[in-house]
C-alpha cells in the first residue's frame, strides 16, 4: 500500500491486517486473555475530555521536548516491539532509520532480530535500549557491557514479563513460540503472496532470506522465553553498570515509585504491555496521575498502551506524563509499507500532536497541563479511579 493514502493510525492497521497473514496480524494486534486491558486502554482515553483554552494566538506551536537528556521533535516515542521482521524484513534498522529521520527516539527491543551493534548503525538519532533479563547474571552483564559499548546510552529495563507471554489468540491459530512450520501457517502465506515474498526473500530479493527470518526468531525467543522475575535487587545491580539513564518499563502503581528513585532509576514508563500480559491490569492513563503525584518531581514519568492520537498525547501530557510511546502503530506501519510507512505514522501523529495543541490553545509542550483536561463525563467510572483528574 501507499501509504501517503493512510490518514490514522486505524487506516494502517487495516492495511496492515489486509497485507499479512491473519495469525500474523494476530501476533502483532491482539491481546491478553478476553482482552479486557486492551479494550479498557482505548475507553480510557476517549473517556477523557479536554478543556481548549481561548484567546491564545496558535500561529506557531512547537512539539520539540527533552526527555532524559535526549532532544526530540515531539513528546512521542517508538515503544521496544519485538517481532518487527514479522511485519516487514527491513525490520529494526528501518524503524531505526524512520525515527531518526522524525527526530524522536526508538528504544530497540531486547528481542531484537538484528544485534544491537547492527540496529545502532542505523540509527540517525538516539535510541535506547529494552532489557528483558535472563536467568543468567553473567549473560546479563555481559548484553549491559555490549550495549553500552554499541552506543546506547539510556537504557530500559522491562519488569513486567516475568513469565513467558501466553496469548490463546495466538494459540488457536496455531502460532507457538518458538514458531514451528505448519501446513495451515503456510497455507495462510499462500493467501499472502506479497507478505510472504518478503518475509522469505527481503526486500534485496538476492535469495532466500531465511536465515534472517530464523534470526530473528530465535533472538526473540531467547530474550523471552527465559525472562526472569526483575527485583530491587536486580535494578540496584543494573544501577551500578549502567552509566547512562536508566528507566524502568511496566509501573502500574504509585506506591512503588520512591523506591525506584531510591534506587536511582531515572524514569518510569507507566505501561500495561499494550494489554498483552496481565488482563484485569488497569488503562495506564487511569493510573498515570497517581503515579506522577507519587514521583513528585524525583523521576521522568512516561506513558504507553493505547495511544492512537494526538490528543492521547495531549491527554498523556496534561496528566504528568514527560512523553508517550506507541508500539501497534508503528508496527501496523512497517507492515503496510515498510520504512516509508513508519515514516508516515510519525508524520501523522507529528501532525495530529501539533492540531491537537492548536485546538486545546497552547504553543508549547510546557504549557500542557492538568487544567486541559476532565471533569470526566458522569457515565464514567469515579473519579477517584482516575487519581484526582483536576
Ligand atoms: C508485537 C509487540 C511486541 C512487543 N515486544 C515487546 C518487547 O520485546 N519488550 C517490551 O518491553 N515490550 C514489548 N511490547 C510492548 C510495547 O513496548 C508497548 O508497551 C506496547 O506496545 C504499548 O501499547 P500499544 O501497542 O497500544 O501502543 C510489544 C508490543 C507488541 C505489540
Amino acid at each position: 500500500m501507499r501509504t501517503t493514502r493512510a490518514h490514522s493510525v486505524e487506516d494502517l492497521r487495516r492495511a496492515a491486517r489486509r497485507r499479512m497473514p491473519r495469525a500474523v496480524f494476530d501476533v502483532v494486534d491482539g491481546g491478553a486473555g478476553d482482552e479486557h486491558t486492551l479494550r479498557w486502554n482505548r475507553e480510557a482515553f476517549e473517556r477523557i475530555p479536554l478543556r481548549p483554552k481561548a484567546l491564545v494566538d496558535v500561529a506557531h506551536v512547537d512539539t520539540t521536548t527533552t526527555v532524559l537528556g535526549d532532544r526530540v521533535s515531539m513528546p512521542l516515542l517508538l515503544a521496544p516491539c519485538s517481532f518487527a521482521r514479522m511485519c516487514h524484513s527491513d525490520a529494526e534498522p528501518a524503524v531505526a532509520r524512520a525515527a531518526g529521520r522524525a527526530g524522536t527516539v526508538y528504544v530497540v527491543p531486547g528481542g531484537s532480530g538484528e544485534r544491537p551493534e547492527v540496529v545502532i548503525r542505523s540509527a540517525g538519532g538516539p535510541l535506547w535500549y529494552q532489557l528483558y533479563l535472563k536467568p543468567d547474571q553473567a549473560m546479563n552483564d555481559e548484553l549491559v557491557e555490549r550495549v553500552a559499548a554499541a552506543g546506547y546510552r539510556t537504557l530500559c529495563v522491562t519488569i513486567d514479563t516475568p513469565i513467558k507471554p501466553y496469548r490463546e489468540k495466538d494459540l488457536r491459530n496455531g502460532v507457538t513460540l518458538p514458531v514451528s512450520p505448519s501446513p495451515r501457517l503456510a497455507l495462510a502465506g499462500l493467501a499472502h503472496p506479497r507478505w510472504s515474498r518478503d518475509f522469505l526473500f527481503g526486500t534485496g530479493g538476492a535469495g532466500l532470506d531465511l536465515f534472517a527470518a530464523r534470526r530473528a526468531y530465535t533472538n526473540f525467543t531467547d530474550a523471552i522465553m527465559h525472562s526472569r522475575s526483575v527485583t530491587a535487587g536486580e535494578i540496584r545491580r543494573l544501577r551500578d553498570r549502567w552509566q547512562g539513564p536508566l528507566v524502568v518499563k511496566g509501573v502500574l502503581r504509585g506506591d512503588e515509585v520512591a523506591e525506584m528513585a531510591d534506587l536511582g532509576v531515572d524514569g518510569v514508563v507507566v505501561s500495561n504491555h499494550g494489554g498483552r500480559n496481565l488482563d484485569g491490569a488497569p488503562a495506564t492513563i487511569d493510573v498515570l496521575a497517581e503515579v506522577v503525584d507519587a514521583a513528585a518531581g524525583r523521576l521522568d514519568v512516561l506513558l504507553d498502551s493505547g495511544v492512537r492520537r494526538g490528543t492521547d498525547v495531549v491527554r498523556a501530557l496534561a496528566l504528568g506524563a514527560k512523553a508517550v510511546l506507541v508500539g501497534r502503530p508503528y508496527m501496523f506501519a512497517l507492515a503496510a509499507g515498510g520504512e516509508a510507512g513508519v515514516d508516515r505514522v510519525l508524520e501523522l501523529l507529528h501532525n495530529e500532536i501539533v492540531r491537537a495543541m492548536s485546538l486545546v490553545g497552547v504553543t508549547t509542550v510546557k504549557e500542557i497541563d492538568r487544567s486541559l483536561v476532565g471533569p470526566a463525563p458522569a457515565t464514567a467510572r469515579p473519579a477517584d479511579v482516575r487519581g484526582g483528574t483536576a
